[in-house]
C-alpha cells in the first residue's frame, strides 16, 4: 500500500492565503509589517534560505531589510545591530540566521532580541512561555508541522507522536507543541538503544536529525503518518532523513522533500511577522 503524499507546497499556497489578506487589512490602516533578516558568513544552504525568505516577504508586500554580513564580524557588532533593529518601528520580526561562526555566543545573540520581535521563537522567554502554554512566538519548522498535520486531517488527541531528534529549533519545541494538543510523546536522539523498536510504535513519526535517508521501511509501522523535517544535499541532490521510496510504501501519509515541511517554515515565519505587526 503506497501512502498518501502531505503536499507542503500546496497547504502553505492556503496558508498564505490568509496571510495575504492580513497584510492588505493591516496595509489599509497605515501598516506595513516589517522583517529583517540578519546573515553572519557564507554558508551556502542559509545564503539559500535568507534569499528564499526574501522572496517571500517581497510576494505578500512584507518590508523586508536583509543584513550580509562577513564571517569575521564581531559579537559586539552584531548585537548593536540587534539594538538597533529593536528600536526601529518599521521593523515588527527580526531573525538572525543559524548557525552563527563560532566565535559568536548564539544565546547572548537570541536574548538580545526583543521579545515581542522574536519570530523565530528562540528567545528564553519565548521558549519558556511555550513549554508553559502562555503565549509566545512558536517556532516556525514545529509550527509549520503541526499545521501540516491539521490541514491534512491527523488528529493529534492520544496519538504516540515519536520525535527524532532533539534540537533547540525543531525536536523540542515539535514534541512540547504535540504534548499540547494531547499526544503522547517519545523523543529519541543519537544515544537512544534499539531506535527501531520505538519508531514502530509511533502514530505520527517526526524526523529531524539531519541525516539523509536514516528512516527505512523496516522502521515504520503500517498505517503510520511520517513528517521527515531533514533536508541533506547528496550527490543525487536534495534528500529528506527519511528514505521516501522506501517509507511510502508503508505510511499512511508522507511528507517529501523538498516541498514538503521546507515551505511551511517560511509561511509560518510570515505568520509570526504579521502576528507582531497586528499585535503593535
Ligand atoms: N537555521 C535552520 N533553521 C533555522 C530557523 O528556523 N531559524 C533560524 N534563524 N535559523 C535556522
Amino acid at each position: 500500500m503506497a501512502g498518501t503524499l502531505i503536499d507542503g507546497k500546496l497547504i502553505a499556497k492556503k496558508v498564505r492565503g490568509d496571510i495575504q489578506k492580513r497584510v492588505d487589512k493591516l496595509k489599509e490602516k497605515g501598516v506595513t509589517p516589517g522583517l529583517a533578516v540578519v546573515l553572519v558568513g557564507h554558508d551556502p544552504a542559509s545564503q539559500a534560505y535568507v534569499g528564499m525568505k526574501e522572496k517571500t516577504c517581497i510576494k505578500l508586500g512584507i518590508h523586508s531589510e536583509v543584513y550580509r554580513l562577513a564571517e569575521e564580524t564581531t559579537q559586539e557588532e552584531l548585537l548593536g545591530l540587534i539594538t538597533k533593529l529593536n528600536n526601529d518601528p518599521k521593523i515588527n520580526g527580526i531573525l538572525v540566521q543559524l548557525p552563527l561562526p563560532k566565535h559568536i555566543d548564539e544565546g547572548k545573540v537570541l536574548d538580545t532580541i526583543d521579545p515581542e520581535k522574536d519570530v523565530d521563537g528562540f528567545h528564553s522567554i519565548n521558549v519558556g512561555n511555550l513549554v508553559i502554554g502562555k503565549d509566545a512566538f512558536v517556532p516556525c519548522t514545529p509550527y509549520g508541522v503541526i499545521v501540516m498535520l491539521e490541514e491534512s486531517g491527523v488528529e493529534l488527541t492520544g496519538k504516540h507522536v515519536v520525535v527524532v531528534g532533539r534540537s533547540n529549533i525543531v525536536g523540542k519545541p515539535v514534541a512540547t507543541l504535540a504534548l499540547q494538543r494531547h499526544a503522547t510523546v517519545t523523543i529519541a536522539h543519537s544515544r537512544t538503544k534499539n531506535l527501531p523498536e520505538i519508531t514502530r510504535q509511533a502514530d505520527i513519526l517526526i524526523v529531524a536529525v539531519g541525516r539523509a535517508n536514516m528512516i527505512t521501511k523496516e522502521m515504520v509501522r503500517e498505517g503510520t503518518v511520517v513528517i521527515d523535517v531533514g533536508i541533506n544535499r547528496v550527490e543525487t541532490g536534495l534528500v529528506g532523513d527519511v528514505d521516501f521510496e522506501g517509507v511510502k510504501e508503508v505510511a499512511a501519509q508522507i511528507t517529501p522533500v523538498p516541498g514538503g515541511v521546507g515551505p511551511m517554515t517560511i509561511t509560518m515565519l510570515m505568520h509570526n511577522t504579521v502576528l507582531s505587526a497586528e499585535r503593535r
